[in-house]
Protein backbone atom coordinates (compact mmCIF):
# COMPACT_ATOMS: atom_id res chain seq x y z
CA UNK A 1 0.00 0.00 0.00
CA UNK A 2 1.22 3.46 -0.53
CA UNK A 3 1.53 5.87 2.08
CA UNK A 4 2.98 8.96 0.49
CA UNK A 5 6.19 8.71 2.22
CA UNK A 6 8.60 7.02 0.16
CA UNK A 7 9.04 6.06 -3.30
CA UNK A 8 6.06 6.52 -6.09
CA UNK A 9 3.39 4.07 -6.27
CA UNK A 10 4.06 1.40 -9.48
CA UNK A 11 1.13 -0.79 -11.22
CA UNK A 12 2.97 -3.50 -13.07
CA UNK A 13 1.21 -5.43 -15.91
CA UNK A 14 3.27 -7.98 -17.25
CA UNK A 15 2.11 -10.51 -19.81
CA UNK A 16 2.36 -12.44 -23.21
CA UNK A 17 3.03 -10.55 -27.10
CA UNK A 18 -0.28 -8.75 -28.46
CA UNK A 19 -2.24 -9.42 -24.99
CA UNK A 20 -3.14 -5.64 -25.08
CA UNK A 21 -1.08 -5.06 -21.77
CA UNK A 22 0.74 -2.10 -23.66
CA UNK A 23 -2.83 -0.36 -24.21
CA UNK A 24 -4.49 -1.18 -21.41
CA UNK A 25 -1.61 0.14 -19.22
CA UNK A 26 -1.18 3.41 -21.34
CA UNK A 27 -4.72 3.87 -20.61
CA UNK A 28 -4.71 2.99 -17.54
CA UNK A 29 -1.64 5.49 -16.87
CA UNK A 30 -3.72 8.30 -18.40
CA UNK A 31 -6.90 7.95 -16.45
CA UNK A 32 -4.88 8.17 -13.23
CA UNK A 33 -2.34 10.99 -14.37
CA UNK A 34 0.41 8.40 -13.71
CA UNK A 35 3.81 7.97 -15.84
CA UNK A 36 3.88 5.36 -18.18
CA UNK A 37 6.72 2.93 -19.44
CA UNK A 38 6.55 0.71 -22.33
CA UNK A 39 9.50 -1.84 -20.88
CA UNK A 40 9.43 -3.84 -24.11
CA UNK A 41 10.00 -0.37 -26.17
CA UNK A 42 13.53 -0.18 -24.70
CA UNK A 43 14.61 -3.66 -25.22
CA UNK A 44 13.37 -3.15 -29.26
CA UNK A 45 15.22 0.41 -29.33
CA UNK A 46 18.43 -1.68 -28.34
CA UNK A 47 18.05 -4.61 -30.41
CA UNK A 48 17.36 -1.95 -33.44
CA UNK A 49 20.72 0.15 -32.19
CA UNK A 50 22.92 -2.78 -32.54
CA UNK A 51 21.24 -4.22 -35.68
CA UNK A 52 22.02 -0.28 -37.02
CA UNK A 53 25.51 -0.49 -35.31
CA UNK A 54 26.40 -3.85 -36.34
CA UNK A 55 26.65 -5.67 -32.81
CA UNK A 56 26.26 -8.90 -32.62
CA UNK A 57 22.92 -10.45 -30.89
CA UNK A 58 24.39 -12.86 -28.70
CA UNK A 59 27.48 -10.28 -27.61
CA UNK A 60 26.19 -9.99 -24.26
CA UNK A 61 28.84 -7.64 -23.15
CA UNK A 62 29.15 -5.35 -26.34
CA UNK A 63 25.21 -5.17 -25.81
CA UNK A 64 25.44 -4.37 -22.02
CA UNK A 65 27.69 -1.79 -23.04
CA UNK A 66 25.28 -0.15 -25.56
CA UNK A 67 22.57 -0.68 -23.14
CA UNK A 68 24.30 1.74 -20.58
CA UNK A 69 25.38 4.35 -23.11
CA UNK A 70 22.16 4.43 -24.99
CA UNK A 71 20.35 7.85 -25.95
CA UNK A 72 16.66 6.97 -25.71
CA UNK A 73 14.00 9.24 -24.65
CA UNK A 74 10.18 8.69 -24.64
CA UNK A 75 7.85 11.81 -26.08
CA UNK A 76 4.22 12.18 -26.62
CA UNK A 77 3.71 8.91 -27.88
CA UNK A 78 7.00 8.67 -29.70
CA UNK A 79 10.39 7.08 -29.11
CA UNK A 80 13.84 8.75 -30.00
CA UNK A 81 16.97 6.79 -30.55
CA UNK A 82 19.82 9.65 -30.79
CA UNK A 83 17.37 12.14 -31.27
CA UNK A 84 15.21 10.46 -34.30
CA UNK A 85 11.81 8.91 -34.42
CA UNK A 86 12.39 5.01 -34.39
CA UNK A 87 8.61 4.38 -33.37
CA UNK A 88 7.52 2.50 -36.20
CA UNK A 89 10.80 0.97 -36.94
CA UNK A 90 10.93 -0.67 -33.15
CA UNK A 91 7.08 -2.25 -33.69
CA UNK A 92 8.13 -4.44 -36.42
CA UNK A 93 7.81 -8.04 -36.17
CA UNK A 94 11.34 -8.66 -36.82
CA UNK A 95 12.49 -5.98 -34.15
CA UNK A 96 10.24 -7.87 -31.75
CA UNK A 97 11.99 -10.83 -32.43
CA UNK A 98 15.54 -9.51 -32.25
CA UNK A 99 14.05 -7.81 -28.58
CA UNK A 100 13.15 -11.49 -27.89
CA UNK A 101 16.56 -12.81 -28.57
CA UNK A 102 18.44 -9.80 -26.85
CA UNK A 103 16.17 -9.97 -23.82
CA UNK A 104 17.44 -13.66 -22.92
CA UNK A 105 20.63 -12.35 -21.80
CA UNK A 106 21.33 -11.48 -18.44
CA UNK A 107 24.11 -8.88 -18.82
CA UNK A 108 21.79 -7.04 -21.04
CA UNK A 109 18.82 -7.24 -18.52
CA UNK A 110 21.14 -6.21 -16.18
CA UNK A 111 22.28 -2.77 -17.66
CA UNK A 112 18.60 -2.10 -18.39
CA UNK A 113 17.58 -2.13 -14.77
CA UNK A 114 18.70 1.49 -13.28
CA UNK A 115 16.66 3.16 -16.89
CA UNK A 116 13.82 1.30 -16.55
CA UNK A 117 13.52 2.00 -12.31
CA UNK A 118 14.13 5.71 -12.89
CA UNK A 119 10.37 6.22 -14.49
CA UNK A 120 9.21 5.45 -11.04
CA UNK A 121 8.47 9.23 -10.48
CA UNK A 122 5.42 10.74 -8.30
CA UNK A 123 2.55 10.57 -8.90
CA UNK A 124 3.14 7.16 -9.85
CA UNK A 125 3.97 4.61 -12.61
CA UNK A 126 1.84 2.39 -15.01
CA UNK A 127 4.59 0.25 -16.37
CA UNK A 128 4.13 -3.02 -19.11
CA UNK A 129 6.36 -5.76 -19.87
CA UNK A 130 7.51 -9.19 -18.89
CA UNK A 131 9.60 -8.68 -15.71
CA UNK A 132 8.23 -5.36 -14.34
CA UNK A 133 6.34 -7.09 -11.20
CA UNK A 134 8.48 -10.22 -10.82
CA UNK A 135 12.06 -8.55 -11.09
CA UNK A 136 12.07 -4.87 -12.07
CA UNK A 137 9.28 -3.47 -9.60
CA UNK A 138 9.21 -6.79 -6.95
CA UNK A 139 7.60 -3.89 -4.75
CA UNK A 140 4.69 -2.77 -6.75
CA UNK A 141 1.41 -1.64 -5.12
CA UNK A 142 -0.54 -3.36 -7.80
CA UNK A 143 0.76 -6.15 -9.92
CA UNK A 144 -1.72 -7.86 -12.97
CA UNK A 145 -0.73 -10.80 -15.04
CA UNK A 146 -2.53 -9.77 -18.36
CA UNK A 147 -3.42 -13.03 -20.48
CA UNK A 148 -5.44 -13.98 -23.54
CA UNK A 149 -5.58 -17.41 -25.49
CA UNK A 150 -3.25 -17.09 -28.35
CA UNK A 151 -5.52 -17.14 -31.08
CA UNK A 152 -7.52 -14.59 -29.77
CA UNK A 153 -4.12 -12.60 -29.82
CA UNK A 154 -3.10 -13.66 -33.22
CA UNK A 155 -6.71 -12.73 -34.56
CA UNK A 156 -6.37 -8.86 -32.77
CA UNK A 157 -2.71 -8.83 -34.23
CA UNK A 158 -3.83 -9.56 -37.42
CA UNK A 159 -6.73 -6.77 -37.60
CA UNK A 160 -4.32 -4.39 -36.76
CA UNK A 161 -1.79 -5.04 -39.15
CA UNK A 162 -4.64 -4.71 -42.00
CA UNK A 163 -6.29 -1.57 -40.85
CA UNK A 164 -2.47 -0.18 -41.41
CA UNK A 165 -2.97 -1.38 -44.39
CA UNK A 166 -0.22 -3.31 -44.34
CA UNK A 167 0.09 -7.42 -45.49
CA UNK A 168 -0.85 -10.37 -42.76
CA UNK A 169 -0.72 -13.75 -42.56
CA UNK A 170 -3.46 -14.98 -39.30
CA UNK A 171 -1.19 -18.12 -39.08
CA UNK A 172 1.99 -16.78 -39.54
CA UNK A 173 0.90 -14.40 -36.74
CA UNK A 174 0.15 -17.37 -34.53
CA UNK A 175 3.12 -19.19 -35.49
CA UNK A 176 5.04 -16.24 -34.17
CA UNK A 177 3.33 -15.12 -31.07
CA UNK A 178 3.54 -19.16 -30.23
CA UNK A 179 7.94 -18.64 -30.81
CA UNK A 180 7.58 -15.65 -29.09
CA UNK A 181 5.96 -16.68 -25.95
CA UNK A 182 8.03 -20.13 -25.77
CA UNK A 183 11.56 -17.76 -25.72
CA UNK A 184 10.01 -15.18 -23.22
CA UNK A 185 8.88 -17.74 -20.88
CA UNK A 186 11.92 -20.11 -20.89
CA UNK A 187 14.89 -18.28 -20.59
CA UNK A 188 16.38 -18.60 -17.70
CA UNK A 189 16.83 -14.67 -17.00
CA UNK A 190 13.71 -13.33 -16.10
CA UNK A 191 11.45 -15.02 -17.44
CA UNK A 192 7.65 -14.12 -18.56
CA UNK A 193 5.95 -15.82 -15.12
CA UNK A 194 2.81 -14.79 -12.95
CA UNK A 195 4.10 -14.48 -9.92
CA UNK A 196 1.91 -14.96 -7.13
CA UNK A 197 1.14 -12.15 -5.67
CA UNK A 198 -0.23 -10.86 -9.44
CA UNK A 199 -4.47 -10.68 -10.49
CA UNK A 200 -4.61 -12.84 -13.31
CA UNK A 201 -7.00 -10.99 -16.08
CA UNK A 202 -8.28 -12.98 -19.15
CA UNK A 203 -9.20 -10.11 -21.59
CA UNK A 204 -9.80 -13.32 -24.47
CA UNK A 205 -13.99 -12.11 -23.95
CA UNK A 206 -13.34 -8.57 -22.95
CA UNK A 207 -12.61 -5.06 -24.53
CA UNK A 208 -10.23 -2.95 -24.05
CA UNK A 209 -12.26 -0.62 -22.37
CA UNK A 210 -13.44 -3.47 -19.64
CA UNK A 211 -10.02 -4.24 -19.15
CA UNK A 212 -8.84 -0.96 -18.40
CA UNK A 213 -11.84 -0.65 -15.89
CA UNK A 214 -10.97 -3.96 -14.37
CA UNK A 215 -7.67 -2.46 -13.42
CA UNK A 216 -8.42 1.20 -12.21
CA UNK A 217 -11.41 -0.82 -9.62
CA UNK A 218 -8.64 -3.32 -8.87
CA UNK A 219 -6.58 0.01 -8.07
CA UNK A 220 -9.32 1.76 -6.25
CA UNK A 221 -9.53 -1.43 -4.07
CA UNK A 222 -6.23 -1.01 -3.02
CA UNK A 223 -6.45 2.52 -1.59
CA UNK A 224 -7.04 3.78 1.90
CA UNK A 225 -10.30 4.97 2.97
O1 LIG B 1 6.32 -6.24 -25.15
P1 LIG B 1 7.07 -6.27 -26.46
O2 LIG B 1 6.53 -7.25 -27.45
O3 LIG B 1 7.25 -4.92 -27.05
O4 LIG B 1 8.54 -6.77 -26.06
C1 LIG B 1 9.48 -7.18 -27.02
C2 LIG B 1 10.38 -8.25 -26.42
O5 LIG B 1 11.17 -7.66 -25.39
C3 LIG B 1 9.63 -9.39 -25.74
O6 LIG B 1 9.37 -10.48 -26.62
C4 LIG B 1 10.55 -9.81 -24.62
O7 LIG B 1 11.45 -10.80 -25.03
C5 LIG B 1 11.33 -8.57 -24.30
N1 LIG B 1 10.91 -7.96 -23.05
C6 LIG B 1 11.43 -8.47 -21.88
N2 LIG B 1 11.14 -7.90 -20.69
C7 LIG B 1 10.31 -6.85 -20.62
C8 LIG B 1 9.74 -6.32 -21.81
C9 LIG B 1 10.06 -6.91 -23.02
O8 LIG B 1 12.17 -9.46 -21.91
N3 LIG B 1 10.06 -6.31 -19.46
Amino acid sequence: MHDGVGQAPVIAIDGPSASGKGTVAARVAHALGFHYLDSGAIYRALAHAALQRGVALDDGAALAALARQLDLRFDGGETYLDGLPCGAAIRSEEAGRAASRIAALPAVRAALLDRQRSFRRPPGLVTDGRDMGTVVFPDAELKVYLDADVHERARRRYKQLIEKGLDANLDQIEQDLRARDALDAQRASAPLRRSADALLLDTTHMSIDEAVSVVLRWWEGRQPR
